[in-house]
């Protein structure tokens, strides 16, 4: 628990910095991360880029995999998961555009696009450390509730409260929110070697009580991170309100 969304950032980010610098990555063996969008992860972006352009860390040999992605928005549209990640993380340090891997919402074969990518994470070795968030009902990437614990990487239709959520990045319309997402599943993000989830304000606050304190329920998906070996919930003093 830090005490506000700033200190979660920052140690957030250290930590990734400090989980990178010791695995020495290399071109032969590099540091595979997973990384997600939403307004939470926004401030430990801009700390890592304060770290690369310290000379603290670098993504030379940093392979990226993102949560997900929506259906039918174009890659260029400036609330497309692509856009988000080059304008707060990749464009600003030496990450290789071919190490980033984000899922295609535009793919001809949906399906084959999500076989893919679960084909691509298999074969750089697994991911060592999946950065996360949660939505306000406990969703991690859109895993929406009553997905499968046991869920790979597919089409997802977003659940109605998600849509409301994140109508406020489409001028405030739903309809202009997509309606289907692609998104990793919930054991896509558990098979990584070690699970960083942030969570922070009030709003959040029964989402984390219900992921932390309460049994492991395929209807607040985020609470799988209780059955992994190396889970780490961050929060901040806000989201702690129902604990
Ligand atoms: C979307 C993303 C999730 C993210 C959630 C929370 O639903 N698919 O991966 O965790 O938003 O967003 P925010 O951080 O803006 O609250």
């Amino acid at each position: 628990i830090r005490e506000d969304y700033d200190e979660v950032s920052g140690y957030v980010a250290n930590y990734v910095k400090e989980r990178i610098n010791q695995f020495q990555p290399s071109a032969e063996r590099p540091f595979v991360l997973g990384l997600p969008t939403g307004s939470s992860p926004i401030g430990t972006y801009k700390k890592l880029v304060e770290l690369f352009k310290a000379g603290e860390l670098s993504f030379k040999n940093v392979v990226t995999f993102n949560m997900d992605e929506y259906v039918g928005l174009p890659r260029d549209h400036p609330e497309s998961y692509h856009s988000f990640m080059w304008n707060h993380l990749f464009k600003h340090v030496d990450i290789k555009p071919e190490n980033v891997h984000i899922l295609d919402g535009n793919a001809p074969d949906l399906d084959e696009e999500c076989k893919k990518f679960e084909a691509d994470i298999a074969r750089v070795g697994g991911i060592e450390l999946f950065l996360g968030g949660i939505g306000p009902d406990g969703h991690i990437a859109f895993n929406e509730p009553g997905s499968s614990l046991t869920s790979r990487t597919r089409v997802k239709t977003l659940a109605y409260e998600t849509i409301i959520a994140n109508a406020r990045f489409f001028d405030g319309d739903v309809s202009k929110v997509p309606k289907l997402a692609l998104t990793v599943g919930v054991a896509t993000v558990m098979d990584a070697r070690e699970v960083c989830i942030t969570i922070t304000g009030a709003h959040k606050s029964i989402a984390l009580a219900k992921c932390i304190e309460e049994g492991v329920n395929h209807m607040w998906t985020v609470s799988a991170i209780q059955m992994h070996p190396k889970g780490l919930v961050v929060c901040d003093e806000d989201a702690t309100l129902e604990l």
